[in-house]
């Protein structure tokens, strides 16, 4: 047994998150306010849109962006099975049906071809998460020719044909979770370049002092407490993202030489390496065999989606999802990893799976 497990995740915090929150409390405006206005004008600026509304979640800013689209009850809404449940939730809390398709078995993103078998003339919208840092196909999914809402809760910075994921969709959303590129503890943010999106979903935050009483309405605001770790985090983020890419080229060379699948970055895509996913080839031992005998070690790596929605739901034909569940491993990645925790985990990975 190891003495000191390596964490899978581990938010980077220091002495300038503690300081910006220590000036909030001093300043007594805790609630939303100038630094959640601050934070929204800079995520606007790296995503390249026009505007942001944070919210208390990544959920939430789901949830808002299937509103602001003027998603109803009866349509329907395509996704992916292979991602957390969030964007299901989102779906079938604005009362709409989930169409959900199989994913590439490359990049893990949505598959265009199973997305467009599933359109139909109820279809309002796909929401199409960009997993582990990698960007999805936006160029082929753009073709389908209905709204795109995309997930950034897993990658920020990164670019597809030249374009920053978040700047194609109609809608983008981010999820600043403890564990994600950047974190407030919790909160997420909906972008556009679409001021109409902008204001539905401002309105949508708010239920105070509203001109009409909407059942849709409800408290789903960001306190400036948050915004001001956020806006310390969106400071270091080109350090965070130097940091990942240098981790990600440690891994690449030490794991090229075992049987590991490793991550796939296609041509005109770049990759910011929120998780860093390999695929584990079949040895006659399971993958939570393998997860255990890692932690046993010392290092902490983990399934990098739960579950997927079509085993929740007790659905056939996934069969890339189904693969990517049973093989997909996250080793552990993130700016706060030290280099001899890299180290140790390139020893331990290339020893247990070689
Ligand atoms: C792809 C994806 N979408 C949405 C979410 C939801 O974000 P939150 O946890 O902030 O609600 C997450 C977070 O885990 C995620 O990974």
């Amino acid at each position: 047994m190891a003495s000191h497990v390596i964490p899978h995740s581990r938010p980077t915090i220091g002495d300038k998150e503690i300081s910006a929150l220590t000036d909030v409390l001093r300043s007594g405006q805790v609630a939303q306010g100038p630094r959640v206005e601050a934070f929204e004008r800079g995520m606007a600026a790296l995503l390249e849109v026009q505007g942001g509304v944070a919210v208390g979640s990544g959920t939430v800013a789901l949830e808002l962006a299937l509103l602001a689209l003027g998603v109803c009850p009866g349509d329907e809404v395509i996704l992916p099975s292979y991602v957390c449940t969030a964007p299901w939730l989102a779906t079938v809390r604005v009362g709409a049906r989930p169409r959900i398709v199989d994913i590439e078995p490359d990049t893990y993103a949505i598959d265009p071809a199973g997305a467009e078998k599933a359109l139909s003339p109820r279809t309002r919208a796909v929401i199409v998460p960009h997993l582990f840092g990698l960007p999805a196909d936006l160029s082929r999914l753009q073709g389908l020719g209905v709204p795109l809402i995309e997930d950034c809760a897993q990658t920020l910075g990164a670019t597809e044909q030249g374009r920053q994921v978040g700047s194609v969709g109609h809608v983008a959303i981010c999820s600043f979770y403890a564990t994600k590129l950047l974190c407030t503890g919790e909160g997420g943010m909906l972008l556009s370049n679409d001021s109409e999106i902008l204001e539905k979903g401002r309105a949508l935050r708010e239920y105070d002092e509203q001109p009409t009483l909407e059942a849709a309405a409800y408290n789903r605001k960001m306190t400036d407490l948050q915004a001001a770790m956020g806006l310390q985090q969106l400071a270091q983020f080109q350090f965070f993202l130097d940091r990942r890419a240098r981790m990600a080229v440690r891994y690449q060379a030490a794991f090229a030489t075992t049987g590991l699948v490793l991550p796939c970055i296609p041509e005109g895509r770049t990759h910011v390496f929120y998780r860093y996913v390999v695929r584990v080839v079949p040895s006659g031992r399971s993958l939570d065999d393998v997860l255990a005998r890692l932690e046993r070690r010392g290092v902490q790596c983990r399934r990098p989606v739960f579950r997927p929605l079509h085993r929740y739901l007790d659905l056939d034909g996934f069969p890339e999802s189904e693969q990517a569940s049973a093989s997909a491993l996250s080793v552990p990645l993130y700016p706060s990893m030290t280099d001899e925790e890299v180290t140790r985990t390139i020893h331990t990975v290339c020893e247990e799976l070689q």
